[in-house]
């Protein structure tokens, strides 16, 4: 009996990398070309408020040229600047503004307008902007920057858009910062950044960057996103690809500070092994290779969730087909996310038939070992979508989710995607 081939998927380009790619461009001395960035709202978001500060941004195709206004080149706008449903967006400008001389209003969906913004404004404020919020610690804000002065930062959340925020305020203002943080949160500011000649280290848990002259334009091919991935390697995982077949997903960004999902993925008994083909910017990237096994319960401890963020609403529906009870601890960062992932999950795992408890930082989730059906609330967020998607997609279960277009904020072409690999 010969095996069946595997099933190849290239999801979408990185999100994290697409908007860093995006800000560094803009902020670089001369044009800078990059293929295959992802063309999400949350990226276009990104773009839009780069496009409103002066910088040459075209709409975002699969090769787009962008024309940098050099270190802080950025010009002042009277426009509020739309963040949409982004933390990334916002976060990463308020360091970026934080360094340019001028007043700029950023505005956000409902969602990122509950979100916690104080976290990037208590640094930066000490390195010397201004910040002035209408309502509590939230979107929207008034950021008022100018010359800042350096800072060693010890961040009580491991969060790499406070993080990078600081960086890229450091870059702009030409000062040296640091910023320790509880885990190590996903590095790629810090990776590109190297790669473009600025002097960024890291070490352990703590990154620093040392003053640069100005910013090199640059080539960047995005790799796949590891979090898109990770839906259809799940679905895979579970049985859920064709008659239980294997999935290859290619050109994936294999950066260690993303991969938490596909760890716990084989410590839960899948087969999942990944292999570096070429490296971009910095950045690891392969091919992740999945087949299906029994999958059974883990625990996840608060080291393991930065690596992981994003992936833990899907893992707690996978752990709703796993045999055994599933514990994810330490993750009180997922209340603070597009919802209150943590009650979401809880509520709509409940709803659709399955054993679900709420923790203050976390979950607990049994195995059903029946079938699941029933309808689920996404509350706009992409990510519960498209974790509810898969859940529905395997065998036996039926689960409408109400809000199937939220999806676009990062993965567009989601639902297309995991109707080809089921079929
Ligand atoms: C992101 C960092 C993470 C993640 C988000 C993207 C980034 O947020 O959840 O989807 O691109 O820096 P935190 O830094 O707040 O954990």
């Amino acid at each position: 009996m010969s095996a069946r081939p595997a099933t190849r998927v290239r999801v979408p380009g990185d999100k994290s990398i697409s908007h860093r790619a995006l800000i560094c461009a803009a902020l670089a001395s001369g044009r800078s070309r990059i293929r295959n960035i992802l063309p999400s709202a949350d990226v276009h978001s990104t773009a839009g408020v780069l496009r409103a500060l002066g910088a040459d941004v075209p709409s975002l195709t699969n090769d787009v040229r962008i024309g940098g206004r050099g270190l802080g080149g950025l010009a002042a706008t009277a426009e509020s600047l739309d963040c949409g449903n982004s933390g990334t967006t916002a976060r990463l400008m308020s360091g970026v503004l934080s360094a340019h001389p001028f007043a700029s209003r950023l505005v956000g969906d409902a969602s990122l307008s509950r979100r916690p913004m104080g976290r990037v404004a208590r640094p930066l404020t000490t390195m010397g902007a201004r910040f002035a919020f209408e309502h509590g610690e939230h979107l929207p804000m008034v950021i008022t920057g100018g010359p800042l002065d350096s800072i060693a930062f010890s961040s009580p959340t491991a969060s790499a858009q406070v993080k990078s925020a600081i960086l890229f305020a450091g870059l702009v203002a030409r000062v040296p910062v640091s910023v320790t943080e509880p885990v190590r949160s996903r590095d790629h500011t810090e990776r590109m950044l190297s790669a473009l000649g600025v002097d960024v280290r890291s070490l352990g848990s703590e990154a620093s960057l040392e003053p640069a002259s100005e910013l090199a334009a640059f080539q960047l091919d995005v790799p796949a996103d590891p979090s898109s991935a990770a839906f259809l390697a799940g679905l895979a995982a579970a049985g859920g690809v064709g008659d239980g077949a294997s999935l290859e997903l290619t050109d994936v960004a294999l950066n260690p500070t993303r991969l938490g999902f596909f760890r716990v993925l084989r410590d839960m008994g899948a087969d999942v092994s990944w292999e570096t083909e070429r490296e971009e910017c910095g950045e690891p990237v392969g091919t992740i290779s999945v087949a299906p096994r029994g999958l059974h319960a883990v625990h996840i401890r608060e080291e393991q969730v930065p690596a992981m963020i994003d992936e833990l609403p899907l893992l707690a529906c996978l752990a709703a087909v796993a045999d055994g009870e599933t514990e994810i601890r330490g993750a009180s960062e997922l209340r603070v996310k597009e919802s209150d992932r943590i009650a979401a999950v809880v509520q709509n795992l409940r709803a659709v038939g399955a054993h679900a408890e709420e923790l203050s930082d976390g979950l607990r989730v049994r195995g059903a070992g029946r079938s699941l059906g029933g309808a689920v609330q996404a509350h706009g967020d992409h990510r519960l979508a498209m974790a509810f998607g898969v859940l529905g997609a395997l065998s036996g279960n039926s689960i409408g989710v109400d809000d199937r277009e939220c999806v676009s904020v990062s993965y567009p072409g989601f639902w297309t995607d995991l109707a080809r690999v089921t079929s």
